[in-house]
This record gives structure tokens, sequence and C-alpha cells, in this order.
């Protein structure tokens, strides 16, 4: 019998404190294995999701309210590299990843060539990325970059129908410095108060910061450089380690998270801007923000979500979305 399965046999019988203690070795033991930073490139999937993230920063940096002239070089290059490392190790079959970070590159490349940049060294290697995929850069369709929108139009969709409240959510980066109204806050919270929870526990909890303590939060956040300063008011969920029992040690985390996306698209319904950003850091980094912010060691951090009046035009990543086929399997 393999070790897993005696440890599983026995687990019932050991005081809880052990049984958690194996319930982290377990997880552990998949962290090293399968986390993203664990021997990368090896893993086809591994490398998908860290090429995503590296292109998500280039799009997001083209959504910037004032990017430095020129930015993003260095990031652009090694994506570049590593996308001719991907086609070695994994083929160039012009699928939908591929073309997503073949179309980012060029919308950045033409994002500069409108600031007056010249980067010949970035625009040869795509060329050459290109001809690796067989594809010509006018050949590119798939949304990429960024995209300006009217607030009126985002607040108009928001307050439509559930469909198009989705369709037009975006990670606003653009606020005005007045605090949003309370009732605004209020609403939304009212109404990501219907999220489901496992047994009605309801065990999620909001902490709100405005102005300099906002920023303050932000700053040690630290994903939100550039516009950390300009966002009026933060909201922290949290969840409560209290209101699960031994057997559902991760549940604090799932069911946070149900209720930050309802809060995220409550808010943009009731004509808020709002950005969530990342909670997902070592606990040494954690528990001194909760210390300093007065969050309760009994709570985790699932997300920050920045949040204020949006001013009048604002840039948005396109972030084009995997097709469901990439994401969804039947089993029949
Ligand atoms: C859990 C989580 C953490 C995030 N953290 C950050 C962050 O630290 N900084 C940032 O600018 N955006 C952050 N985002 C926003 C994502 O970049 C954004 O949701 C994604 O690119 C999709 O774009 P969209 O929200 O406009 O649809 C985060 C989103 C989520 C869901």
């Amino acid at each position: 019998m393999k070790l897993p399965d005696i440890l599983s046999r026995v687990k019932n019988h050991l005081p809880l404190s052990l049984q958690f203690l194996l319930e982290v070795l377990s997880y552990w033991r998949r962290l090293c294995r399968y986390n993203a930073s664990v021997r990368t490139d090896r893993d086809r999937q591994k490398m998908q999701y860290t090429l995503l993230r590296e292109n998500h920063i280039i799009e997001k940096g083209m959504s910037m309210p004032n990017p430095r002239r020129g930015f993003g070089q260095a990031k652009v290059q090694s994506l570049t590299t590593r996308m001719g490392r991907y086609c070695e190790l994994y083929g160039s079959e012009p699928d939908t990843f591929l073309l997503y970070i073949l179309a980012t590159i060029r919308a950045y490349i033409d994002y500069q060539h409108r600031d007056g940049v010249d980067i010949p060294d970035i625009e040869s290697a795509f060329s050459q990325l290109c001809a690796k995929v067989g594809i010509s850069p006018g050949q590119l369709s798939t949304p990429a970059g960024i995209e300006v929108l009217r607030r009126t139009d985002l607040q108009q969709a928001a307050a439509a129908d559930f469909q198009t409240l989705l369709l037009s959510r975006h990670s606003i980066r653009y606020f005005r410095p007045e605090l949003p109204p309370r009732e605004l806050l209020e609403r939304a919270l009212e109404l990501a108060a219907r999220t489901p929870s496992a047994c009605n526990r309801q065990a999620w909890h909001t902490h709100i910061y405005f102005d300099e303590e906002a920023h303050e939060l932000l700053r040690m956040q630290g994903g939100c450089k550039g516009f950390c300063d300009d966002i009026p008011c933060c909201i922290v969920v949290t969840a409560d380690m209290k209101g699960f029992l031994g057997h559902e040690p991760f549940q604090c985390f799932i069911d946070g998270g149900l209720y930050a996306q309802n809060l995220i698209n409550a808010l943009h319904f009731v004509g808020l801007g709002d950005i969530p950003l990342s909670c997902g850091f070592f606990s040494d980094q954690l528990l001194p923000m909760q210390r300093r912010f007065q969050i309760p060691e009994n709570e985790v951090m699932v997300v920050i979500i920045g949040t204020g009046l949006m001013t009048d035009n604002v840039k948005v990543a396109i972030s084009t979305r995997k097709p469901i086929a990439a994401t969804n399997i039947y089993h029949s």
C-alpha cells in the first residue's frame, strides 16, 4: 500500500491538528508539482499560463493612465524570446493562444509607433515569430491591446440585462478623486449579500478604506503601481476561518471568492468603476497588512477591490478570453 493510502486510512483516528498537518502536506506535495514556478518550461500548460501573465502585463501597461514613453520594451523582448522557445518546445500551430499573444505584441508595436517610439529589435523578433507561426501580421484578427470606453456607455450597459452587464464589466484603472457615495457602496454590498454560501454561513466580511489609507494599503499590495494613488476607495473582501469545520479547511477561500465576484459585478451595476487586486501572497506579506489595517487574524484576505467614480473616458485592456472549448470538458 502506498503512503498516501495508509495516511488516508489512519487520518480519521488522528487529532484534528494532525489531520490539518496532513492536509497541508498533501497541498504542499501538489504545489511542488503543479505550481507554475516549478520547472515551468517543461510543462506546456505552465508555460502557456505564464506567457498569458506576461502578455497581460503588456496589455495592462497600454491601459495605464500615464505610461512612461517607450515603456515595457524589455518585457516585450522577453515575451518574444519565451514565445520562440514555446514554439520550439510545443510547436507553432496558429491556435487561439499563439494568435492572441502575437496580436498583443502587434498592438504594442502600433502603440509605440503612434507615440513616435522606434523599436526595430522588437519588430524583427515579432516578424520572425509570425514567420514561425506561418501568419502575416496583417492576418492577425484576434482582439488585443486596449480600447477606450465612455463612462456613460459602461453605466448604461451595466444597468441593462445580465448578459450586457457581464460583457461590459472591465477592470477599471481610471478614477475621479471624489469618494464614491456610501449609498452606492451599500447598494452593491446589499446585492452581493445574495451570494450563495456553504450552509448559508455568509462568513464573508468587507473592510472599506478611503483616500490616504486606501493608497497605503494599495502600495503594500503592489499590483497597481502607476494608478494606486488614483483609487479613492478600496474594499478588502475577507472570509472568516471561524465559519468552517475541520473537513472544509479551504472553504473560506471559495465562499469569499464567490462573494467577491458578486461584489465586483454589483459595483459595476451601481455605476462605479472597480478592479480586483490580488491577495494571492505568502502570509509573511499578508499578515503584516492585516495587522496594519486592523483585519483580524481569523479572517483570510480574499481580494482587494479598488473602486470609485470613473473618469468620463477609460482605457481598458481587451483581455481576450479563451474559447470555452479550451476550458470545458463534457463528461458524458
Ligand atoms: C484575483 C484577481 C487579482 C487581480 N490582481 C490585479 C492586480 O494586482 N493588478 C491589476 O492591475 N489587475 C489585477 N487584476 C485584474 C486582472 O488583470 C483582470 O481581471 C484580467 O486581466 C481580466 O480583465 P477584465 O477584468 O478587464 O475583464 C486581478 C484580477 C483578479 C480576479
